[in-house]
């Protein structure tokens, strides 16, 4: 099971420290929203502070795209040192090509699907991805609350893995608290992105360490 705090609901003033604060909470990875102002109504930050943080900690970096021109963006992403790029379904007809540059940057692919998506936008893909995301809140901002009807999206995430024998990951992201992973747990989930769920506590390391606890209690017999 992979814990992702996501560095959104950090202190935008002390994105470094808060960097290390994850990684000395023994934080598997963390997780990088990037917004546009365009396919979400809010702007985050650029791959100038990705490649402000790379040197400082050796955590495992997940960029999550919520760009209309991801393609733009990709090349940027990667040589400020993204280990996986995330780009969203809804991108249509852009995301064959999307995935193909990413791994040709050499970085793992993940594709997320927004809540009022349909999984089958993302089924055509499944067999060229590392990690499939289902969002868990309409994405753009943090702090919102967790959106339940989401859950049997994971477990068709689940199925379809176990069916045809693939290996992606699959992480949830948006109001995941410890009672909403252990819920997205039991669906199937695997990576489990958290901003304020993580980042507001004090005790960092002891939240990561019960979440991680509460999940892996959960895990779904494959
Ligand atoms: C939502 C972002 C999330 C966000 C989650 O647009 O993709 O990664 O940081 O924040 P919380 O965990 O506070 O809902
Ligand atoms: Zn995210």
């Amino acid at each position: 099971m992979i814990i992702a705090p996501s560095l959104l609901a950090a202190n935008f003033g002390k994105f470094t420290d808060e960097t290390r604060r994850a990684e000395r909470a023994a934080a598997d990875w963390l997780h990088l929203d990037i917004m546009d102002g365009h396919f979400v109504p809010n702007i985050s930050f650029g791959p100038d502070v990705v490649k402000t943080l790379r040197p400082q900690s050796r955590l495992f970096f997940d960029v999550h795209l919520m760009c209309s021109r991801s393609e733009i963006l990709l090349e940027p992403f990667a040589k400020a040192g993204a280990d996986q790029i995330i780009i969203h379904a809804e991108l249509g007809d852009q995301v064959p090509h999307l995935i193909w540059k990413i791994k040709s940057l050499g970085k793992k692919v993940g594709l997320a699907v927004n809540p009022p998506t349909a999984m089958a936008l993302a089924e055509p893909h499944l067999d060229q991805i590392d990690l499939l995301l289902v969002m868990t809140v309409n994405p753009g901002f943090g702090g919102q609350p967790f959106i339940t009807e989401c859950l049997p999206k994971i477990q068709q995430a689940w199925t379809w893995r176990k069916e045809r024998n693939l290996a992606y990951r699959i992480e949830v992201d948006g109001g995941i608290n410890f009672n909403t992973a252990v819920e997205c747990a039991r669906a199937g989930a695997d990576t489990f992105v958290s901003g304020s769920g993580l980042f507001t506590k004090p005790n960092m390391k002891a939240a990561v360490k019960k979440m991680r606890g509460l999940v892996e209690k959960e895990r779904r017999r494959a």
